[in-house]
């Protein structure tokens, strides 16, 4: 089979890849030519593990190949896929959709046969709708089946979740199109992953459940966490003992300093927006939103009340920086309104992170200094503060801690270090939803906070 697909961002660029590693031949078409460009010469310019090698493969089997112009593309697709950005518009928070639409308008006029139309792009309920009328109007004369196709991958480890994954969503109403879809997903059959079939409709509001729903459970074990301080509860425990019902499930249910990233805050606030407009408003939605935003916010006070109330010309180590660990992105990181709050609030921050210092140097403010290693940030501070769960800093022992750093605060905003090790070492460790004897509790940040302005 033969596909193209319109976008070689992050959803393009991984699911180009795979589908050609499962057999399919696939044009990855990018107006960018300087993309495209680098792209041909073997340099992905995106970080995804495993990405680069996957793609060198593909093009030496001849399976895939970039090209600048979608007319040279199209002869002789099944399917065309849209994985054009969906950013979030200013001002509403609805999905800008003027990418889409742009490539939907381009594609229709330059189609030389009936091609089924595939969207992997995240768009709001009734985009399909609206593409199939814009493919009829401009080509009358052309049957242009639309299929919606969302992606679940997670940064970091979007190979595995495409070539693994839960299921499958297509949602079509046309046979032809379901078919095509059916077809190139052939290959993944032998694992018995489910395609689930639905309408347009239905498939495209369950990528924004399913992230929403997500996000929420996130939101919800950092409040108990929060609660876990007040009261003496360990929310670990607490995690695991949920996650034993098999109702409720283990995963993402780890406190944390507020998710952050390219989807969820992104596709809550457009599902949030999605059903105000519906007339059926998505309140837990829309409470899950501006928790999450409180807690980023509020996560600089916990690391004031941690340092006894001021940071002035405190040097600070702020180990990691991305949303998570394993990727470069840096969209809407906790660590971004921490930073800029420790730097108003008179600190020193020394910051590093694996991957994402490029991408760092534009979202925190001038005055922060990058070190080119943990050991780098560590020595001589007065404190550390770890935002993302990077495996190299679970590495690094709590005696080591101590004798590189100046002083003796350690606040853990994703519970990485042994709390107990980290005490006997001599260090003043702060975690998130532990029983410990010193800790900066959500309570007492928001007075240091208070105090502080
Ligand atoms: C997410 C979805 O998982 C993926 O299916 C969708 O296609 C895109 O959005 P991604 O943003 O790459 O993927 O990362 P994910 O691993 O889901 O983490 C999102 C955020 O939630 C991160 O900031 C992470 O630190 C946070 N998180 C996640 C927690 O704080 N606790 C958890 O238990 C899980």
């Amino acid at each position: 089979m033969r596909i193209v697909m319109i976008g070689a961002g992050y959803v393009g660029l991984v699911s180009g890849a795979c589908f050609a590693s499962m057999g399919t031949e696939v044009i990855v078409v990018e107006k960018d030519p300087c993309r495209v460009a680098a792209l041909q010469a073997g340099r992905i310019p995106i970080y995804e593990p495993g990405l680069e090698r996957l793609v060198a493969d593909s093009v030496r089997a001849g399976r895939l190949r970039f090209e600048a112009a979608l007319d040279r593309a199209l002869p002789g697709a099944d399917a065309v896929f849209l994985a054009v950005g969906t950013p979030s518009r200013r001002g509403d928070g609805h999905a800008d959709l003027s990418h889409v639409f742009a490539a939907a308008a381009e594609l229709a006029a330059a189609l030389p046969a009936p091609t089924v139309l595939v969207t992997k792009s995240t768009v709001p309920v009734g985009t399909g709708r609206r593409l199939a009328a814009l493919m009829r109007e401009i080509r009358p004369d052309l049957d242009v089946p639309v299929a919606s196709n969302p992606e679940f991958l997670r940064e970091g480890s979007a190979i595995e979740d495409f070539m693994r994954p839960d299921r499958i969503v297509v949602g079509t109403d046309s046979v032809q199109a379901e078919a095509v879809l059916r077809a190139l997903y052939r290959p993944l059959n032998p694992a018995g992953v489910t395609l689930l079939c639905t309408g347009l409709e239905t498939a495209e509001l369950i990528k924004y459940a399913t992230n929403a729903f997500l996000a929420m459970k996130i939101t919800f074990i950092n409040e108990m966490a929060d609660l876990c301080e007040q009261v003496g509860a360990d929310v670990h425990e607490l995690a695991r003992g949920m996650g034993l019902d098999r109702r409720i499930g283990p995963k993402f249910l780890h406190p944390g300093p507020g998710f952050g990233g390219s989807c969820f805050p992104k596709d809550t606030q457009a599902l949030m927006r999605i059903a105000q407009d519906a007339h059926a408003p998505a309140r837990l939605v829309e409470t899950v939103v501006s928790v999450n935003e409180a807690r980023k916010a509020a996560m600089a006070g916990r690391i004031l009340a941690a340092f006894g109330g001021t940071v002035r010309r405190r040097r600070i180590a702020v180990l990691g920086l991305t949303f998570k660990p394993e990727t470069d992105d840096m969209r809407d990181s906790p660590a971004i309104p921490i930073v800029h709050r420790l730097v108003e609030l008179g600190a020193e921050v020394v910051a590093y992170d694996p991957a994402g210092m490029e991408q760092a140097r534009r979202d925190l403010p001038a005055e922060v200094v990058y070190a080119s290693g943990a050991a780098s940030a560590l020595a001589g501070a007065d404190g550390a503060v770890l935002v993302t769960e990077w495996n190299e800093f679970r590495a690094l022992a709590p005696d080591w801690l101590r004798a590189t750093m100046r002083g003796r605060v350690v606040v853990d905003l994703r519970n990485v270090f042994d709390p107990a090790a980290m005490r006997a070492a001599g260090l003043d460790h702060h975690a998130i939803g532990r029983p410990a004897p010193h800790r900066a509790l959500a309570g007492e940040a928001e007075l240091a906070l208070a105090a502080a302005d």
